[in-house]
């Protein structure tokens, strides 16, 4: 994780279980700010100088004296991704070293080439490494997402094999018409006829919450029926990855540590979460494997959920625990981070809604004849556009195993962090061109000057794009991403205009764990007249556009 998490994470919402203890956690919070806030000037001084020195020609960040450092990090707090993102642009190669003392020094790029060293071509050398995995490893065990080496190897060749299994991508499906028809629908239909203020953000997070445990686990945890209970097992996801980004947030990890070997306070909490969610996917091993010995579910009724295809190959229990919780944690937020956006930037761009509407309606003439039905580029191109400019994962951290020297001639020493900035990168003119801060949908979808197919189409390199990370390690659920992000887009959009409640607002951008809105997306919804029939197949799945 990038260093600057630190200061973007709310601490006001810091839910102590005493007054007291509360207090005390207040001014813990407050010291650790103070602290955090002057080890920043002192890097920043250190780095300003440090870097002057190395690139004399070099049109790098102002050097700070002491004070205006600190009125300059001070103004700079609530936009950190940016001055992040203005300090690469300002970099001759892209890429900047943030270098303190007694603290980890950490390469942050933004360098197509760079990135593509560090997630191919020497990816052995830049593992996730202990100190990332420490912070996440009480929840996800050695689950896929948090291990490096052999341990993530053999998982990802057994859960890639998975992944691309036809039997998951049918019942993702299926999964996604019933959540949509029975819930998603009803719930704005709801809104429309009362003009009730939704919360899209929200809607949407328990969409992808219910849609992913049911793909992994089976378990429908009904988060989007108001007649169901709000689910122990969402609100446990959800206490302990925000006390879990807390640890990542804090200045000093033997603080964390500590509170964890006494069992006190935030670490006590997230025990008991943790313990909630062991138990929960334990319960659920065990009853599936009871099933298969009743042979509830004979060779017609195989389930072809993950948790239940895991253990039809025999895996150990913790292991399949292990993986499912990695799943989850890696696709529940994600999707719902990026349609957030771009439901938002839809109602900022009518245009490109008109023609995404027409492409979802089947109105596109030329490619919905030809058969194009399922590839639907201009939703696509707009999906992409949209995450480009807000990544629903902001960054990425490695640690290197070993020294090293990244392609634009960067020194990374033993145990450095390297992190390749998706957020910056989305911005960088070096890489989008002059426009790289406008919303154009258009330069994905346009013909290349050398007659190559648009970017929507052919893909661009996912070094300069690496939203879904790049290389070995690519996001698994990608392809289902995009699948759940179009179903969910055109079933939306077909029926239902939103309009933003505060329409002149300009929401922030909060990178947490996986990225939110800040505050949410109120807005009111309208139906657009008569679901339109034509399209009634949204897509087919197996005919996307590889990116
Ligand atoms: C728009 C949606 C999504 C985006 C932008 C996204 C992005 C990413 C990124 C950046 C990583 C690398 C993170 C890291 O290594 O720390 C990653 C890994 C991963 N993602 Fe996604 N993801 C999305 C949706 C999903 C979904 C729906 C799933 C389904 C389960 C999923 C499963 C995974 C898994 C299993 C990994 C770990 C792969 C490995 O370590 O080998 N993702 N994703
Ligand atoms: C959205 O509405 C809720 C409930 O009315 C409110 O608490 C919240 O602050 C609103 N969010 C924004 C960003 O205005």
């Amino acid at each position: 994780m990038l260093p600057l998490s630190r200061c973007s994470l709310p601490t006001s919402s810091n839910p102590g279980p005493g007054p007291s203890l509360g207090f005390l956690l207040h001014v813990h919070t407050m010291i650790c700010y103070v602290l955090w806030l002057a080890a920043c000037c002192l890097l920043l001084l250190l780095y300003s100088v440090r870097f002057r020195s190395r690139i004399s020609h070099g049109n790098g960040p102002r050097t700070y004296p002491l004070i205006g450092c600190l009125v300059s990090f001070y103004q700079n707090r609530w936009r950190l991704l940016d001055w992040y993102t203005e300090m690469l642009a300002a970099s001759p190669t892209q890429t900047i070293v943030v270098d303190r003392l007694g603290a980890r020094r950490t390469v942050v790029t933004a360098n197509p080439v760079n990135v593509e060293h560090i997630l191919k071509g020497n990816f052995g050398n830049y593992p996730k490494g202990k100190p990332f995995t420490d912070i996440l490893g009480d929840l996800l065990g050695t689950g896929i997402f948090n291990v490096d080496g052999e341990l993530w190897y053999a998982q990802r060749k057994l859960v890639s094999h998975e992944f691309s299994a036809r039997a998951l991508r049918d019942l993702e499906f299926a999964v996604l018409e019933d959540e949509a028809r029975e819930r998603l629908v009803p719930a704005l239909g709801l809104a429309a006829a009362r003009g009730d203020a939704v919360d899209m953000q929200d809607l949407l997070r328990r969409f992808s919450f219910d849609v992913i445990c049911r793909v992994s686990l089976g378990v429908d945890p009904g988060c989007l029926d108001p007649a169901l209970p709000a689910p122990r097992l969402a609100a446990a996801f959800d206490a302990a990855a925000g006390i879990i980004a807390r640890r990542g947030a804090a200045p000093v990890a033997a603080v964390w540590k500590a509170k964890r070997a006494l069992g006190v306070g935030s670490e006590r909490m997230l025990r008991e979460e943790i313990r909630v969610i062991h138990e929960a996917v334990m319960d659920l091993i065990r009853i599936r494997k009871k099933e298969r010995g009743l042979q509830v579910n004979d060779a017609d009724g195989r389930r072809s959920d993950l948790l239940s295809r895991m253990i039809e190959c025999g895996y150990p229990d913790e292991m399949i625990r292990d993986m499912v919780i990695s799943f989850i944690m890696a696709g529940r937020d994600t999707t719902s981070s990026a349609l957030t956006w771009f439901f938002w930037l839809l109602t900022r761009h009518r245009d490109v809604e008109r023609e995404v509407l027409r492409e979802v309606t089947g109105g596109g003439g030329a490619s919905h004849a030809a058969g194009g039905q399922g590839k639907m580029s201009v939703l696509h191109a707009a999906l992409c556009e949209t995450m480009r400019l807000y990544p629903p994962v902001a960054w990425d951290s490695k640690h290197a195993a070993a020294g090293d020297v990244l392609p634009d001639g960067t020194r990374v020493e033993r145990g450095d962090r390297v992190t390749y900035f998706q957020y910056g990168m989305g911005r960088m003119e070096s890489i989008w061109g002059a426009n790289a801060a406008d919303f154009s949908v258009q330069r994905w979808l346009s013909i290349g000057e050398d007659n190559a197919p648009p970017a929507a189409v052919a893909g661009v390199s996912p070094f300069k794009y690496p939203v879904f990370q790049a290389g070995p390690r690519t996001c698994l659920g990608k392809e289902m991403a995009f699948v759940q992000m179009k179903f969910v887009a055109s079933t939306v959009l077909r029926r239902f205009e939103i309009v933003p409640v505060d329409e002149g607002r300009v929401p922030v951008f909060l990178p947490l764990m996986t990225a939110h809105m800040a505050g949410g997306l109120n807005v009111t919804v309208r139906r657009r007249g008569e679901p339109i029939a034509a399209a009634a197949t949204p897509l087919d799945p197996s005919a996307d556009p590889v990116l």
